[in-house]
C-alpha cells in the first residue's frame, strides 16, 4: 500500500493558532510527517511566517505585514486572537522554524506568499536562509505565484519546488508539462481521479489541499494521493489508520 503522508497545514491550525510555534509543535508531537507554512517579508526584510498579507485577523497588531519591522511584529501577539490558552504565541519567522527543526526530522512546505504582493527577492532570502540551515533535503517550495517557482528554479535548481493551483485551467497538463516540476499542490476539489491520473503520467507528486473531514480524506486516499495537508493532522492519522487497516 501506497506511504501517504500527513502535512501539517499551517501547522495544527484547527487546533492552534495558525503559523505558530504551537502549531508546528503540536504536529510534530502528533506525528505528522510535515508542515505547511506561509512566508512574507517585513519592511526590513526578514522572513515572516504567517498566512494573511496583513496582521489584523491572528495578530495583536494591524496593517500590512511589509509595513512592520521584524522588531515590531516581534511584539504582536498571534495566539491569543485563537484562544486565551494561547495567549503569548509569538509570529515565528523562517529563521525560528528552521532552528527549531533541527531538533526533528519533519518535512516543511514552505509557501512563498507572492501571490498578492511581489516581495522583491524573497525566493533569494528562502534560498539562503534554507543553504544557511541545510534544510535542502527538508523542504518543498511552493506558490500559487507560478513565476516564483521559476525564480527558484533558476537560483536553485536543486531544491525540490511544487506548483500551487486553487482551481484547474483548462490547461494545467500543458502546464505540467511544460514546468517539470516535481509537486502538483491543486485544491482538493480539483483533484478528480482523471486529474491525478494526468498529473502521475507526467511524474508529478500530488498533494491537495486541504481534507478536514473523513469523507474527503478517504476520497483522497482512495485516490492515491502522495500527502494530504490537513488543519486537523492529528485526526487525519487515525482516519488513515483505519482505513488502512480495513483496506
Ligand atoms: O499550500 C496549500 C494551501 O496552504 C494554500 O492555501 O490559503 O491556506 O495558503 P492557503
Ligand atoms: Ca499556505
Amino acid at each position: 500500500m501506497q506511504n501517504i503522508l500527513i502535512f501539517a497545514h499551517r501547522g495544527s491550525k484547527g487546533t492552534h493558532p495558525e503559523n505558530t510555534m504551537a502549531a508546528f509543535q503540536k504536529a510534530a508531537e502528533i506525528g505528522a510527517e510535515g508542515i505547511e507554512f506561509d512566508v512574507h517579508l517585513s519592511s526590513d526584510g526578514e522572513l515572516v511566517i504567517i498566512h494573511d498579507e496583513t496582521l489584523d485577523r491572528t495578530t495583536t497588531l494591524t496593517g500590512y505585514v511589509k509595513d512592520h519591522s521584524a522588531q515590531k511584529l516581534k511584539t504582536a501577539d498571534a495566539g491569543s486572537k485563537f484562544s486565551n490558552e494561547f495567549l503569548g504565541e509569538r509570529i515565528p519567522f523562517l529563521t525560528d522554524v528552521f532552528d527549531w527543526a533541527k531538533g526533528n526530522a519533519l518535512l516543511m512546505n514552505v509557501e512563498i506568499k507572492t501571490d498578492k504582493l511581489a516581495y522583491e527577492g524573497i525566493e533569494q532570502k528562502i534560498i539562503d536562509s534554507i543553504r544557511q540551515y541545510g534544510m535542502e533535503n527538508r523542504v518543498i517550495l511552493s506558490s500559487f505565484n507560478h513565476q516564483s517557482i521559476e525564480k527558484v528554479k533558476m537560483l536553485a535548481p536543486d531544491l525540490e519546488r511544487a506548483l500551487l493551483f486553487e482551481g484547474l485551467p483548462e490547461n494545467f497538463e500543458e502546464i505540467l508539462r511544460n514546468k517539470k516540476e516535481l509537486g502538483f499542490h491543486p485544491d482538493k476539489n480539483s483533484l478528480t481521479p482523471a486529474v491525478k491520473e494526468k498529473a502521475k503520467k507526467l511524474g508529478y507528486k500530488i498533494r491537495p489541499w486541504v481534507a478536514n473531514d473523513e469523507a474527503d480524506i478517504v476520497r483522497l486516499a482512495e485516490l492515491g494521493v502522495d500527502v494530504i495537508m490537513t488543519d486537523f493532522p492529528e485526526r487525519a492519522i487515525k482516519i488513515l489508520k483505519a482505513w488502512r487497516s480495513h483496506g
